[in-house]
């Protein structure tokens, strides 16, 4: 079985999740047997279709223009058995790149109208692959993909075998605590890779799996917005963030309570059983205590019972070691915060919360 799968993000390797979502799927496939051809249209010239007709009338089957589109996607997307098109979601639907490969695919299509029942439709000139589509999309809601199935559902029919949305994408690479749902996530795109090769659908169960929520979404939005914060503060994108390592700042107790949360990695408490406090003075006065084992981290607001390591501090002293913009060895030396208690905990905290 030939594969021909189309990313349209236009985000370079490693920053796109519609990537990361079809390296898994396409992994899947391959381990099924197919031969998979991957392209990234950001590489490819895909002019905009003209509208002349050239393809229909002076040139039956064959485009005007002489660009990638014409003298290697087409030819490849009409020998394929599925094409997989792999597009971020852009307000609500296909991004322009995907929109205009699909426009550059009238040439499959005779000019002739056909009548099915009440629709009026073009018959295909030759063979069609099968259709797959992979979205990604940043807000939370699986019913972000609504228009976008639509659309392909009307266009396609019974030749658009398989669907595979994934919403909070963005979320689902940037914290640590989601880690092991995106493995699962990734793991069952590839598990559906594999049923569309075998079978060319995608079981429900596999289909639960890929867009499983990641966590409670009011959440998720409260450390979105936080993050966009400390880009905006910074002058900085999302992807210089992330390769500077710049760590969103909380401003309040309850935001850093809500990162120190996303940031918890379990795995590295094994062992564990401490409850550390943190008594903030200054502008953001106010206390907290996160329980810490591998099993997971409570944590309260407001004075607690014991705790095994108490930390008091200037709320903007912490978060100035929090970010990387102060060292936390120093400002202890030179008594700009006290810790009380397991100086072993004190050490591990970075360990504890990845950024
Ligand atoms: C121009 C633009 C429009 C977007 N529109 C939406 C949208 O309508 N709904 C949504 O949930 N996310 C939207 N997003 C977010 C993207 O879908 C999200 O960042 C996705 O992960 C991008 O995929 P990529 O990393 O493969 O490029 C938009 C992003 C951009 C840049």
């Amino acid at each position: 079985m030939k594969v021909l799968a189309l990313n349209s993000s236009p985000r370079i390797k490693g920053q796109s999740k519609t990537e990361i979502l079809l390296s898994s799927l396409v992994a899947g496939m391959e381990k099924a047997g197919a031969q998979v051809e991957v392209v990234h249209l950001r590489t490819k010239t895909v002019k905009n279709c003209i509208g002349c007709y050239t393809c229909w009338t002076k040139t039956p089957g064959r485009c005007i223009h002489r660009d990638d589109m014409a003298e290697e996607l087409f030819p490849a997307f009409i020998e394929s058995d599925i094409a997989v098109l792999a597009t971020p979601l852009y307000h609500f639907t296909m991004n322009a790149a995907m929109k205009a490969f699909i426009e550059r695919t009238l040439p499959v299509l005779e000019p002739y109208l056909a009548q099915k029942g009440e629709a009026t439709y073009h018959p295909l000139r030759g063979r069609h692959p099968a259709v797959v589509v992979l979205s990604v999309a940043g807000f939370p809601e699986i019913s972000v993909f609504d228009q976008l199935s639509s659309h392909l559902r009307f266009m396609y029919g019974k030749g658009l075998i398989g669907e595979i949305y994934r919403p909070a994408a963005e979320a689902m690479v940037l914290s640590p605590s989601y880690m092991k749902v995106r493995d699962d996530i990734l793991d069952a795109v590839s598990e559906a890779g594999t049923e569309l090769v075998k079978t060319m659908k995608v079981s429900k169960a596999t289909m639960e799996r890929i867009t499983q929520p990641l966590g409670d979404k009011e959440v998720m939005a409260r450390a979105a917005n936080i993050f966009w914060k400390t880009c905006i503060r910074e002058k900085m994108t999302p992807e210089e963030m992330r390769s500077k390592g710049v760590v969103p700042r909380p401003e309040t107790v309850e935001e850093f309570v809500l990162l120190m949360k996303m940031a918890f990695k379990p795995e590295k408490a094994s062992g564990m059983n401490a409850t550390i406090r943190f008594e903030f003075s200054g502008e953001q006065a106010g206390t907290c205590s996160f329980a810490v084992s591998a099993a997971g981290m409570e944590e309260t607001m407001g004075p607690t019972g014991k705790a095994d390591l108490v930390i008091r501090t200037p709320f903007e002293v912490w978060m100035d070691i929090l970010t990387n913009k102060a060292d936390g060895q120093t400002l202890f030396t030179d008594g700009k915060y006290q810790a009380e208690g397991d100086l072993a905990v004190l050490m591990k905290l970075k360990e504890l919360f990845g950024r």
